[in-house]
């Protein structure tokens, strides 16, 4: 058997053209645009890709964007200057602030990301949205574990009542996703398991997984023999490794080849979550200015 493949960017796409729609809404009754504002420190390759195609994806829906550039040599206080001065709408009205991650090592990344005020902060970090989304009152729910549900939801992968295991205890993506799997209503009431680095025999629970999504950055770490036949297979990682010719190819955390014989269905890399990110990324803003403006 081979697995369904769980296209992000077909979905994608599809919740674009309506949050175009949505903001179009919005632009005619505020008289002005949703807008995002990116601050990229350093010059990290991947960081600088992410941005632009968060950019490009802002601009496909009608929301202005911009990207604030700081050199890495920026100090913690110079950055939580800097978001500060944002959140003043020094430079525009930022409904949306996102910084992106990682920061050079000698920054206090809390410090920077505590920075954005909670009602704009359309990554979801803030501990303030955190605690909304532990409590079961989201706000801004942090755009790829909103994604990977998504894409759940709208394959018709039933999660009540079945064992989802989550490889990975980040703050940006596991522990948001096990909330929202674990909450009430469509897309959650799973039972959840969250394994990590310290997980002792980490292929006899991934192997009870209905739904298992690895979300570690280990290349290839899910290997076939750690799924259950027929589960859903959902590939947060995204990983660099050379390729064959020397060049730079992007891998998941799942050994797609080997699994996709295994799994009922299974998302890509690239062109499965990613997408997904942007587009809830996208959704945030407009809530953001929406809450902002007293509609939301
Ligand atoms: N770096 C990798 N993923 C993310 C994300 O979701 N948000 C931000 N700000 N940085 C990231």
């Amino acid at each position: 058997m081979t697995a369904t493949l769980l296209d992000g960017r077909a979905l994608a796409a599809r919740i674009e053209a309506s949050l175009q729609g949505e903001v179009d809404t919005f632009a005619t009754v505020f008289h002005r645009r949703p807008r995002l504002v990116v601050v990229l420190v350093g010059d990290l390759a991947a960081s600088g890709s992410y941005v632009k195609s968060k950019a490009a994806a802002a601009g496909r829906v009608g929301i202005d964007s911009d990207v604030v550039r700081v050199p890495a040599s920026a100090t913690t206080e110079e950055l939580v200057t800097l978001v500060a001065a944002i959140a003043r709408d020094e430079q525009g009205p930022a409904d949306g602030i996102l910084v992106q991650l990682p920061l050079p090592e000698h920054v206090d990344t809390v410090a920077v990301l505590d920075a954005v005020p909670p009602d704009r902060d359309v990554d979801g970090f803030h501990p303030e949205n955190a605690g909304l989304l532990s409590q079961g009152r989201p706000r801004f729910v942090p755009c790829t574990a909103a994604g990977v549900q998504r894409m759940l939801i709208d394959a018709g992968i039933e999660t009540a009542g079945r064992h989802a295991v989550i490889v990975g205890r980040s703050d940006i993506v596991g522990k948001p996703l096990a909330l929202l799997l674990a909450s009430r209503g469509p897309g959650g009431d799973a039972t959840v398991t969250i394994c990590h680095s310290r997980s002792s025999d980490l292929a006899t629970i991934t192997r009870q997984a209905d739904i298992l999504v690895a979300a570690v950055g280990r290349p290839r770490l899910v290997t076939a023999d750690m799924v259950k036949p027929g589960a859903a297979v959902i590939d947060v990682g995204i990983n660099r490794i050379a390729g064959p010719d020397g060049s730079g190819k992007l891998v998941g955390d799942v050994d797609f080849d080997a699994v996709r014989e295994v799994a009922g269905s299974i998302s890509p890399v690239p062109g499965g979550v990613g997408p997904l990110t942007v587009a809830m990324l996208l959704a945030n803003t407009l809530l953001a200015a929406e809450l902002r403006a007293g509609r939301g």
